[in-house]
């Protein structure tokens, strides 16, 4: 599993050009689906039949785009200014380097009127992409954060954990999922990071009974950190509340039983801030009973996303469980 998780973080993505990590997930679920559609938006829906006609349909989310930036000025020298794509911190960036679509490195660099100890605007930074030579960048070219993956005992640290991490969930499921009581959605969704909207499209495409976002949620194991129970490594965590969602019930109990039954530790999670797909799959249509699979993550939207294998490994298992067991609607 770890070679398909280098691969998704790595790749580049940001919310409205996921041409590229979407071959990636292409390639990588070959085989594994009945069947495997692009709609409208880019999302990739890849269905995995139960071959009954009175069967429920499970949706399950996680999206493939990530956070980045669009260029919105472009000097002669080569020197960019730029909006953010989703939720960027300003004083994370400095420093820190860009991958453009066609391959181009850019660095992030901070107007000298900025003093070291203060945090800049994101106007005041601006993205190096000079060469020397004639340069390739142009107006509303978009930039993900680059970084490669790294190994830390039990910890992952990338780019894109949020929410490569979930895809790779997906794709592992559907490697190791044989029969199945269930018509299974599996959804690769676009652009979540700028308003939760592939999922919405491909949740009315699906028109699910159950629908399951897996993203990252944050923690509060860190010095001085968030007041929050989520921790690293305790299990998978089960969301109860976010910023933009109170989860179905029906669904809490879908999991927490699943994870009983497959004997994983897992955490429930409050989330003060932020949101999931799963806020936009439970509003369509006449409504969808939704919930999220959380992994714990600290520094989201940030180059050094940390999760634990253990939590990631157990999410697998116990969606396994909650696939393979009968579901009442
Ligand atoms: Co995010
Ligand atoms: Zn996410």
């Amino acid at each position: 599993m770890i070679e398909t998780i280098r691969k998704l973080v790595e790749t580049y993505g940001p919310s409205g050009h996921e041409g590229q990590i979407r071959d990636v997930i292409l390639r990588e679920i070959e085989g594994l689906a009945d069947e495997v559609s692009i709609d409208a938006l880019g999302s990739i829906i890849a269905w995995k039949r139960s071959g009954k006609p009175d069967a429920t349909t499970i949706m399950l989310s996680s999206h493939m785009d990530e956070i980045g930036m669009i260029v919105t000025h472009v000097d002669k020298e080569g020197f960019l200014r730029f909006a953010n794509i989703g939720g960027l911190y300003p004083n994370t960036l400095l420093g820190n380097r860009v991958l453009f679509a066609d391959g181009t490195i850019g660095t992030i660099g901070v107007d000298a009127e900025v003093s070291a100890t203060s945090t800049p605007k994101l106007s005041q930074l601006f993205i190096d992409a000079s060469n020397g030579k004639k340069h390739t960048v142009k107006v509303g070219d978009a930039a993900g954060l680059h970084r490669t993956l790294e190994v830390r005992g039990e910890r992952l640290i990338a780019k894109s954990m949020d929410d490569r991490i979930g895809c790779a969930i997906q794709i592992e499921v559907m490697r190791t999922l044989k029969q199945c009581p269930h018509d299974v959605a599996f959804v690769f969704s676009v652009q979540e990071e700028v308003g939760l909207r592939g999922a919405q499209t491909a949740a009315y495409a699906v028109a699910p009974q159950f629908a399951i976002a897996i993203d990252v949620t944050r923690t509060g194991d860190t010095p001085n950190g968030y007041k929050m129970e989520v921790a690293l490594g305790k299990g998978p965590a089960i969301k109860i509340k976010d910023s933009r969602m109170l989860a179905s019930p029906e669904v809490i109990t879908l999991m927490e039983k699943a994870a009983k039954a497959a004997n994983v530790p897992y955490q429930r999670e409050v989330l003060i801030q932020g949101s999931t797909d799963a806020a936009s799959m439970q509003l369509v249509r006449a409504g969808v009973r939704a919930g999220c699979l959380s992994i714990p993550c600290r520094y989201v939207h940030t180059t050094s996303e940390t999760v634990d294998r253990n939590d990631v490994k157990n999410a697998v298992q116990l969606l396994m469980k909650l696939l393979e067991s009968p579901v009442k609607v």
